[in-house]
């Protein structure tokens, strides 16, 4: 059946991996990519597809409703998935309003004009809201798993505004009866992840030979899943996820901060041909995050009974690819770490 799906954000790191999936996959479904080219956004990150017949890109901002009830006039969308958001947790520390504007407000803008757009005729229509795992807090039992009937605790500006998000996606659901669907999923790592995140960061930072910054002492677990396998996991909730149901997403694969950067470190010796440990030369304890949340960990049984996802990678040959993926892409790089890209979109969009 041929359908019309809008994906917002679309332009960064794990958008940019479902928009491949979903233009590649589906070549009867017309994509629309929505995202207002952030820091964080990047058209590089799709060009092997950018020509594809059944995808369209549009540059615009969620927060502006009348931009967005436009939009909805101009294309009959069966379907939204979303993923546009402020999503780093250091920037919402310095900027939380960028992140109430973006994540709490155009998450509602976006929900009204669907409900409105769709004018309660809900049938074949679908609006599945992409969250985190952070919402749920931080975890200090080392038993203790997040499922998805923990309740909410977030500790972060950012992970209170994804909170707030996913709060409002269930009222809408829940009031007028839009058929929504979410998933709250652990961290992800893989190719064209923003150079501000702990592996992108520490990639690049061995590369160069700079200081690699361990916030605290480096005790803090993330549970890390392969972006790809992410994608994949937003493609089954898409298609088979259950009306109303939350779904978290992970690996199963914990790791502690340090540990984590020691293994990279080892990978890019190898990589680099330095001779064991120069790299492990560059880790630098730095001031702990304000309020950095200790542990995140998934159970993501639900999915995998229920949809029967799994994950198709084990860490550190996701982590190996990972490397490889950074070192054979020095511009792209390069472009977002100078923030030539950036401009470059600035002057291209001015002269519209
Ligand atoms: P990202 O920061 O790499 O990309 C966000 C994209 O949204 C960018 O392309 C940006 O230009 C766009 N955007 C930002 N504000 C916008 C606005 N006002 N209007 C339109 N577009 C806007 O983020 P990501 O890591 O790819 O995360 C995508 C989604 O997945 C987010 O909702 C995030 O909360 C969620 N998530 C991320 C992770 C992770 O580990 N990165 C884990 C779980 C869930
Ligand atoms: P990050 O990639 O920012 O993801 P999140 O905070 O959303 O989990 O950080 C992952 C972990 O790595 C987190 O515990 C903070 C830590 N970290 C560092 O120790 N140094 C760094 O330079 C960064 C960016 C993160």
């Amino acid at each position: 059946m041929s359908k019309k799906i809008l994906i917002t954000g679309g332009a960064g790191f794990i958008g940019s991996h479902v928009v491949r999936l979903f233009v590649t996959k589906y070549p009867d479904y017309q994509v629309v990519n929505l995202d207002k080219l952030t820091y964080a956004g990047n058209l590089a990150n799709l060009t092997d597809i950018e020509d594809a017949p059944n995808y369209t890109f549009v540059k615009g901002d969620i927060t502006d409703a009348s931009f967005l009830e436009q939009l909805f006039g101009e294309h009959a969308f069966d379907g939204v998935i979303h993923l546009a958001a402020e999503s780093h947790v250091d920037r919402s520390i310095s900027d939380p309003m960028a992140f109430v504007m973006t994540n709490v407000v155009g998450t509602v803008n976006l929900l009204n004009t669907a409900k409105n757009s769709w004018k309660s005729d809900f049938s074949g229509k679908r609006f599945y809201h992409v969250s985190t795992d952070e919402v749920y807090g931080s975890l200090h039992n080392p038993e203790d798993f997040f499922t998805e009937t923990t309740p909410y605790d977030p500790q972060s500006p950012y992970s209170a505004s994804k909170a707030a998000s996913d709060h409002f996606v269930r009222a809408y659901g829940n009031t007028y009866g839009l058929p929504i669907v979410l998933s709250n999923c652990s961290n992800n790592y893989g190719p064209n992840h923003f150079p501000e995140k702990l592996i992108p960061l520490m990639i690049h930072n061995i590369q160069t030979n700079k200081p690699l910054p361990v916030y605290g002492k480096g005790e803090n677990v993330r549970d890390w899943l392969y972006v790809i396998d992410h994608a994949r996991a937003i493609d089954t909730i898409y298609h088979r996820g259950k009306t109303g149901e939350t779904y978290n997403i992970g690996g199963f694969n914990e790791w502690k901060n340090i540990d984590l950067v020691h293994l990279l470190c080892r990978i890019m010796d190898q990589k680099l041909g330095r001779s064991e440990g120069t790299s492990a030369q560059l880790i630098t304890y730095v001031t702990d995050r304000a309020g950095h949340d200790l542990r995140y960990a998934i159970d993501a049984h639900k999915l995998m009974n229920e949809l029967g996802w799994e994950p198709s990678l084990q860490f550190e040959e996701g982590l190996e690819k990972t490397v490889d993926w950074f070192l054979a892409n020095q511009e792209w790089l390069e472009n977002v770490t100078s923030g030539a890209y950036q401009k470059y979109y600035d002057s291209m969009y001015e002269n519209r």
